[in-house]
């Protein structure tokens, strides 16, 4: 018999269906647009390119890729007590920054239909894509005895507003540090195979190429749209959505350092390679990318990372709500401070090196 305590306990909507995590700044969302905008979105200048990428999309090389297998078929009670939380805490959000995607594609796809049938297609064919990946997560949870009610989560999480230019540089870097996230723990994997505690990592290098698929989407609609890449305010936004991006992951992962651990990976260590690569990415559409490699960027997001070790002291204390806020506020506003700091350090400009291959 598995002795209880080493099971955490979920707080649970129904039994064995758990009840979402608290949405916070650095929780995933879910997104919504002016889908009007979106219709009228003229995308002769990179058509040929966009039909390219729906023709692999229709392909559909991962059809038969996301099936349960042979090696799930067990028991995982061995992964218990902070380990099981974690593992519990990973899938669910990994399940519903997929489910996420999901839902802003599929939304993007039944409003485009009639006026933009091309975008459509390829926002019809992401969402499958997407409800692909946060099914195989939400199962994953079921080997943890709970499962994600995705139907609850569409109706009671609060949905963030963006213009359709801000939903592109978001999704774009969602995708692809989605990809490099996942190619970069099944490399680690491969080459550990003794971190190997849970088969779903397997699956990683084949779902990994979705993600890449659906960032150069993006990357070719923004390219469709050069106006939201070629002028100042474009290269302010890049900056501010790659840092946000960023500085959330690490502030995540860090905080999970313990996850990262169970698959030997250092999560300082991992962040890092991941925020490097994607940031190399970026270059290839974003007129400026930051300058992640000046050890500022890191001691800037660890002053961050204390902050937020002493925000959650806080919160778990049992002071009054009151006197809570006004210890908090101070390390918000030093949070803030950081924020800014960051946003302001010089970026590398990518403009120069147009008309030369990227
Ligand atoms: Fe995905
Ligand atoms: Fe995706």
């Amino acid at each position: 018999m598995v002795d209880s305590l080493k099971k955490p306990s979920f707080e649970e909507l129904r039994p064995g269906v758990k009840v979402p995590a608290k949405d916070t700044i650095l929780t995933p969302r879910f997104y919504t647009t002016d889908f009007e905008a979106m219709e009228k979105m003229d995308i002769s200048a990179n058509e040929d390119e966009l039909r390219a990428i729906l023709e692999e999309f229709r392909t559909d090389y991962n059809r038969h890729h996301f099936v349960r297998d042979a090696q799930f078929e067990k028991s995982w009670d061995h992964i218990d007590g902070e380990k099981r939380k974690l593992f519990v805490e990973f899938l669910e959000r990994s399940c519903t920054a997929e489910f996420s995607g999901f839902l802003l594609y599929k939304e993007l796809g039944r409003r485009l239909k009639d006026k933009s049938p091309v975008l459509a297609e390829c926002f019809n064919l992401m969402s499958r894509d997407e409800a692909r990946h946060a099914g195989f997560l939400n199962k994953a949870l079921s080997d943890f005895s709970l499962s994600l009610d995705l139907g609850f989560l569409t109706k009671s999480k609060k949905y963030t507003y963006f213009q359709p230019k801000f939903i592109f540089y978001a999704t774009y870097l969602s995708e692809k540090i989605g990809y490099w996230r996942y190619i970069t723990i099944f490399r680690h994997l491969e080459s550990h195979p003794e971190n190997q505690v849970y088969p779903i990592f397997h699956f990683f290098e084949n779902w990994c190429q979705d993600e890449n698929r659906h960032g150069d989407f993006f990357d070719a609609i923004m390219k469709a749209q050069p106006s939201i890449l070629n002028d100042w305010k474009a290269k302010l936004w890049c900056r501010f959505f790659l840092l946000s991006v960023f500085a959330t992951m690490y502030l995540n992962d860090t905080q999970r350092a313990d996850f990262y651990a169970v698959l030997g990976l250092n999560a300082r260590e991992y962040d890092k390679e991941v925020i490097e690569k994607t940031n190399e990415t970026a270059g290839r559409v974003f007129p400026v990318i930051l300058d992640v490699k000046q050890p500022a960027f890191y001691d800037r997001l660890e002053v961050c990372v204390k902050n937020n070790e002493k925000l959650t002291a806080i919160a778990q204390s049992n002071s009054p709500k009151v006197l809570q806020l006004l210890q908090k506020l101070p390390l918000y506003v030093a949070n803030g401070w950081q924020f800014v700091q960051l946003y302001l350090m010089k970026p590398i400009d990518m403009t120069p090196l147009e008309g030369t291959v990227k």
